[in-house]
């Protein structure tokens, strides 16, 4: 197994990329730490892939945007599993809103979670690996929206840029500690994954769609797959890399024809 011995400590583990990425860490013979913000949704997540992977999986809760939520959550994965040497942040907000409606509290509420909720965690983390020697693993959940402008997308977008190059700076930070620090940039993915237009989809999921090579929306366990390589020994000379994992959506001006016959 890819993750055996290790602890990991998933935030935004409840939700939709953070269920499939503990379910594979479990499955991998990882114990998981699995942190997000609403303590019942936490534990029923917690309790049910513990019990479909038989692997050792704890719930703690608490705002990855407060330092001092961060610092109690990971004192508590420590008493509970011990010092977790896998960061994966996996938590999120993605309001979308066009710049001349935006309330700045919003805005500020999306670099807060997003951004600062993901420096945080890696900060409380790596001063504690650098302390125990520990060559820890860290891997930031961007998106493919990081590196494609679209209307509403400035906060959502921003924030996510930003995660990159917070995951390129803490690479260079952390490496000398052997630290590595790795994004993956994931494209659309809803709970069930879908492969034609259909007048009943959203206009985005039919765009997106259209401007999609591999031809369908991705699943969950796509994200996961990937975050799981990135986390374990398989990818020990990857830092500072940003993997996106889109079905080919962001490679380009995917839905435009050849110019064939263009004059
Ligand atoms: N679903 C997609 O298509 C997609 C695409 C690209 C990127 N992403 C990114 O992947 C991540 C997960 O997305 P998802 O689709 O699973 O979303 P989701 O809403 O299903 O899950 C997000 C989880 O984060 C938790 N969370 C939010 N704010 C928090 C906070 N302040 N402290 C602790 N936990 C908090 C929520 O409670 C929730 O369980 C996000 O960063 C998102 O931007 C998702």
């Amino acid at each position: 197994m890819l993750l055996t011995d290790k602890v990991a400590f998933v935030t935004g583990g409840a939700g939709r990329l953070g269920r499939a990425i503990v379910t594979t860490f479990a499955r991998e013979g990882a114990a998981v730490v699995l942190a997000d913000l609403d303590p019942a949704r936490a534990e029923e997540a917690a309790r049910e892939i513990s019990g479909k992977t038989n692997g050792r999986v704890i719930a703690v809760t608490g705002d990855v945007s407060q330092a001092a939520d961060v610092a109690r959550m990971v004192e508590e994965a420590t008493q509970a599993v011990g010092l977790p040497d896998i960061l994966v942040n996996a938590h999120g907000i993605f309001p979308n809103v066009p710049v001349l409606d935006v309330d700045p509290d919003v805005w500020d509420r999306i670099f807060a979670v997003n951004v600062r909720g993901s420096m945080l965690p890696a900060q409380a983390l790596a001063r504690r690996w650098i302390t125990n020697g520990v060559k820890g693993s860290i891997v930031n959940i961007s998106s493919g929206a990081s590196r494609s402008a679209r209307a509403g997308g400035a906060g959502y977008a921003g924030s996510k840029a930003a995660v990159n190059l917070l995951t390129e700076t803490l690479a260079i930070e952390l490496g000398p500690h052997g630290i590595r620090v790795n994004a993956v940039a994931p494209g659309l993915i809803m709970d069930n994954v879908v492969t034609e237009e259909s007048d009943a989809l959203h206009p985005y999921v039919n765009m997106t769609l259209r401007g999609t090579p591999m031809g369908r929306t991705g699943h969950a366990n796509d994200i996961a797959e990937a975050v799981a390589f990135l986390a374990s020994e398989r990818s020990a000379w990857t830092t500072g890399a940003i993997l996106e994992v889109t079905g080919g959506t962001h490679c380009g001006r995917t839905y435009m024809p050849t110019t064939q016959g263009l004059r």
